[in-house]
């Protein structure tokens, strides 16, 4: 297909983003233009990410980010072949100012628009940053979803598996809060453990470790922090650090196990690949022992670890105006301006 510049739009969480991707005749992929404004200040107070809040800043900050993008793009409305927006899933506030400003823009320039589903966005990065070619495994860890996902094709995925209960940045966040260490929790148990933390003082659950699904659990560690530190009272700051040590060592563990059952099926079903590739995305990937765990995996299964850089790998707009690209590209249909926006689009 021709050169493609696409505008990418995302409102699904708490992050408004605005990007404008290039996608070359080749299939190669290169960010023009890329601008994300972090709700983080607005919603930390609250411990999580308030929905009214987060669709109120979406509306005050995603025209001046569009006219960003474009900006540091060098490009105009004129210049663009379609108009990318997150559809789903996600908060729904947050949904409608992006797909509602996406479809004004297709409406005004007569450009086609898509509809993309966040997930796919994810699926897809790493044919943007690193040229990957189908199929390929990605393994997304945020604050809102643990899948393991085939990808097979544009639009075409599996979900291998998924989380039974909390999603893995999310048991980092209730972590944090049961510590008292500060939002997002992420980071904050990541600096704890890192100071001296001992990871076999205690040895916190793995759930469905050895289980033949793919399905990931990880409400039962929670719980464990929980009554660990109770039964600790008071925590010191070297309890916090070991605890949290502990429950990273209990996290790469269980990863190790559903993540290296997940490489052997696809080594099992795709013989002919020549080098498998295993994908990480989600915010989750910003941490050093679950990278470190899965380098090692994939090096133990002759798989290559593909770690996009940390910018794609949370939420952002590039990823949404890339899929685009790829559906434009693939000559998929563009979406009509009557599609409706999706919380929840399995
Ligand atoms: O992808 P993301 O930025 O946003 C969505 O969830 O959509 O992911 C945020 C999640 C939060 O749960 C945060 O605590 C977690 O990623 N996170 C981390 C680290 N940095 C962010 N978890 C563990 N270690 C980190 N260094
Ligand atoms: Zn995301």
């Amino acid at each position: 297909s021709p050169p493609l510049r696409i505008l990418g739009i995302e409102t699904s969480c708490d992050e408004t983003a605005a990007s404008v991707v290039l996608r070359d005749e080749e299939g190669g992929g290169r960010i023009l233009g890329d601008v994300v404004l972090s709700q983080l200040e607005e919603h930390s107070a609250y411990g999580g990410v308030v929905p009214e809040i987060a669709a109120r800043a979406h509306v005050e900050a995603l025209d001046t980010l569009i006219e960003e993008a474009l900006l540091r793009a060098g490009v105009t409305l004129k210049d663009i072949d379609a108009i990318a927006a997150t559809s789903g899933p996600g908060l729904i506030g947050g949904l409608i100012v992006g797909l509602m400003t996406g479809k004004a823009i297709a409406r005004a320039t007569g450009k086609p628009l898509y509809a993309v589903n966040h997930l796919e966005g994810h699926a897809l990065t790493a044919r943007l940053t690193d040229g990957l070619s189908f199929p390929y495994l990605m393994l997304l860890v945020s604050g809102g979803h643990t899948q393991l996902i085939l990808v097979k094709g544009v639009g075409d995925y599996e979900r291998w598996g998924t989380t039974i209960d909390d999603a893995l940045g999310e048991a980092f966040d209730k972590t944090a809060k049961l510590l008292g260490l500060p939002y997002p929790g992420g980071p904050a148990v990541e600096r704890a453990a890192a100071r001296n933390g001992n990871p076999e003082r205690f040895d916190f659950p793995r759930p469905l470790v050895g289980d033949a699904r793919l399905d990931f659990s990880f409400s039962g560690l929670k719980t464990a922090v929980r009554q660990a530190a109770q039964s600790l009272e008071p925590v010191t700051e070297q309890d916090i650090a070991d605890i949290c040590a502990s429950f990273q060592r209990a996290i790469a563990r269980t990863l190790k196990d559903r993540v290296g059952r997940g490489l052997k099926r696809f080594t099992g079903e795709y013989q002919s690949v020549d080098r498998p590739a295993l994908v990480v995305a989600g915010g989750v990937a910003a941490n050093q022992t679950l990278r470190q765990t899965l380098q090692s995996l994939c090096d133990g299964q002759g798989f290559r670890f593909v770690a996009p850089p940390l910018q794609l790998c949370t939420d952002n707009a590039a990823m949404i105006a890339w899929a685009g690209a790829e559906r434009l590209a693939a000559g998929l249909p563009a979406d009509g301006l009557n599609v409706a926006p999706r919380s929840r689009w399995p």
